[in-house]
């Protein structure tokens, strides 16, 4: 029963801890489409479930599909024990014919669910990965990215017969070449300290207080980490968006989705595993909005002027600012110019003349400590957007 299982729910910090503090606005569900039917898990074929959903009606799918792993026989450690392998009937099929029929069919679903600006994530192994991607590109996505999930912690190679198996693959893809996507460039890029997100993402497999148990055993022999679909879910998607997942198991993608405020819909056929997704979810709780609200890139932030963030006190005059090699230091004066020996501008144009440059976007040049590290100013101006948005 699902009341038996042992885990406890791990919250994670707060990011964004300057914005006001408010409950999560409901999202406004006039522009949903009526009938779907969010916050539940769908019992019985997700191809089945799917054809009874709207047409362009959920923002993204994200796909943790049967990985078709063929295992044969029994693995065992170097110890005798016996290794928890995804044996289950769920994961079989008869040929590489037989799979290709069946993710071509959950796939031209997916699509047709999907937003024309809506996004597209499938993970999988060398298993099945290739093939995934081969008949997404053949329905028309258009692939944006491959994420190789770096396992911080892999099973080993038991037997030394091949490389330890240490990755899984994201495959990201938009609707087509020219569609529309959800991208948070800067959300990404802060929440790997001020620098660009790449797409080797090094993160642990799921295990202690996340991992469902009963008895002892596993619940699920492949749950995700909830810190995987944390990231995809913050690069790809916003407050308030459709996420669909047609492979629940236990629910590790509505369970995120509960937390960072965004609406859910799942496809399980495993009783057991959606009983234990459900509990799970229910026990999941939505951060507050503040929590939730991430850092905006500049092209779709409103303007701030540098001298905006100096009459609020954000950065106050006589504050030192230095380019990122502290090589250059100039001192913030009240008017939201800067000068450094005697030369004096505007946070760009004191930044291009003491370079020799013929221009210079201050907003990342000129750093300053905060909280104990060096800083772009464009940080404190997105701390100010937060802590101001309506
Ligand atoms: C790889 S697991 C997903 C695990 C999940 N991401 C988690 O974190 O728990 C795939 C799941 O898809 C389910 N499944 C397989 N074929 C299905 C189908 N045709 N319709 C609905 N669910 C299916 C299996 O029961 C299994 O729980």
């Amino acid at each position: 029963m699902v009341q038996l299982l042992t885990r406890e729910v791990a919250l994670k910090p707060a990011r964004t801890t300057k914005a006001r503090a408010r409950k999560v606005a409901p999202v406004d569900r006039a522009d949903l489409p009526r009938d779907l039917p969010l916050g539940q898990i769908i019992p019985g074929d997700c191809i089945q479930a799917m054809r009874a959903l709207p047409s362009a009606s959920v923002d993204m799918v994200f796909a943790d599909p049967p990985y078709n792993l063929q295992l044969g026989g029994d693995l065992a450690r170097p110890d005798g024990s016996h290794v928890d392998a995804v044996t289950n009937d769920w994961d079989k099929f008869d040929s590489f014919a037989t799979y290709d029929r069946f993710t071509r069919e959950w796939l031209t679903e997916a699509r047709r669910v999907l937003k024309p600006d809506g996004g597209l994530w499938v993970i999988g192994s060398y298993h099945n990965i290739f093939r995934v991607g081969a008949i997404l590109q053949d329905l028309g996505f258009w692939i944006l990215n491959d994420i190789v999930w770096r396992k911080a912690n892999p099973m080993p190679n038991f037997k030394g017969t091949r490389f330890t198996n240490a990755h899984e693959t994201l495959i990201w893809a938009s609707m087509g070449e020219k569609a529309k996507y959800t991208f948070n460039y800067r959300a990404m890029k802060t929440l790997n300290d001020e620098l660009q997100m790449r797409s080797d993402w090094v993160l642990p497999i799921c295990g202690g207080p996340e991992r469902l148990k009963k008895d002892g055993t596993k619940v699920h022999p492949t749950q995700k980490p909830e810190g995987l679909l944390y990231r995809v879910m913050l690069a790809t998607t916003n407050k308030g968006d459709v996420v669909l997942d047609p492979f629940f198991g236990t629910g590790t993608t509505g369970a995120v989705a509960k937390r960072l405020g965004r609406e859910w819909i799942g496809c399980e056929r495993d009783t057991v595993y959606a009983e234990a997704a459900r509990a799970r979810i229910d026990m999941a709780l939505e951060l507050d909005e503040s929590a939730i609200t991430t850092m905006h890139s500049a092209r779709s932030a409103p303007k701030v002027a540098f001298g905006t963030l100096v009459e609020t006190g954000w950065i106050a005059p006589g504050s030192v600012v230095f380019d990122k090699k502290r090589r250059l230091r100039a001192t913030v004066r009240a008017d939201g110019s800067l000068i450094s020996d005697a030369v004096d501008g505007s946070i760009h144009a004191l930044g291009a003349k003491l370079q020799g440059a013929p221009s210079c976007n201050g907003w990342t040049f000129w750093h300053i400590e905060h909280e104990g590290t060096l800083k772009p100013i464009d940080a404190i101006r997105q701390l100010y957007l937060l802590a101001t948005e309506d």
